[in-house]
């Protein structure tokens, strides 16, 4: 009899912005095992250094792996930005042959140049991710004639790692940034969310937006890759389980997590606390 598939996809973010690609990716495609892992006691990572952000993403791609992850997502720009390309080249042949770990800002940019016809493209993102200018990079390879603006936010994340994205205080620092961002291009028609944590406060982020800017959200977008890629790797694709089980691991208070995570993806979650 052949043996079933037992690995697993991970989903590595700093704290709850993972699940908004969670819940996208469990969405096209239920039938996998995953397991989430949210870095919550260390949150936020963007205003860390490469150094550390390089090591609290390398210490829970391991965990994952240890955890029987073939396959990791960084559901987190910041890690992307500052750690995918680093344990890429200098840490996955350590870890074994099959550990495969991919980012959410090649996804992004690959298709950006679909969502703007004005060619003038806004950006939201953590101080990391702005300053690594990763998208800038990345943009200019494939859609040279799109001009970036980018706006780093700095609270947006800890408001809602604290549950205040609903709150009426928010409303400031939301309007703040967005202002920022029209004040420096008039002429977007799109912007990218460009922390996974963000689309949280999507609601308030259009409030703030002229109706006609586009709203990019990663989650589809990362899922429709993650699609691609499994067709395309097909030897990753049969050893992941499809069960369609979900298990969800947290740095921080395990009721904390359960009560957030449970509100956003709609459905009771009973995490485990780990430390990495
Ligand atoms: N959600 C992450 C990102 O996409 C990290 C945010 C943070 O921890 O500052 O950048």
């Amino acid at each position: 009899m052949d043996n079933p598939a037992s690995g697993k996809i991970g989903i590595f973010d700093s704290g709850y912005g993972g699940l908004t690609i969670l819940d996208s990716i469990r969405a096209l495609l239920p039938k996998y095992d995953y397991i989430y892992l949210g870095d919550n006691a260390r949150s936020p990572y963007g205003t860390r250094s490469f150094e550390v952000v390089y090591d609290f993403t390398l210490q829970g791609v391991k965990k994952l792996y240890s955890m029987g992850c073939k396959l990791t997502i960084l559901a987190c720009n910041t890690a992307s930005a500052k750690a995918l390309r680093s344990i890429q080249q200098n840490d996955l042949q350590n870890m074994g042959p099959q550990a495969k770990v991919l980012g959410v800002i090649r996804p992004t940019t690959e298709i950006i140049g679909r969502y703007t016809v004005s060619r003038h493209v806004g950006l939201f993102g953590t101080v990391g991710t702005v300053q690594s200018r990763s998208y800038d990079l990345e943009i200019a390879k494939f859609f040279p004639d799109i001009q970036l603006s980018s706006v780093a936010c700095p609270l947006w994340v800890p408001l809602i790692e604290n549950g205040e994205a609903g709150s009426p205080g928010a409303d400031y620092f939301v309007k703040k940034y967005c202002d920022e961002l029209l004040s420096k291009d008039s002429g977007i028609d799109c912007v990218i969310l460009a922390c996974t944590h963000y689309p949280l406060l999507e609601n308030k982020i259009r409030k703030y937006l002229p109706e006609h800017i586009r709203i990019l959200s990663q989650g589809p977008v990362v899922a429709a890759a993650l699609q691609n890629y499994l067709v395309r790797h097909k030897q990753i694709e049969e050893s992941i389980g499809k069960n369609g089980t979900c298990r969800f691991y947290t740095t921080e208070q395990v009721p904390k997590f359960n009560d957030s995570a449970s509100i956003f993806l709609k459905e009771p979650v009973e995490a485990i606390h780990i430390r990495l």
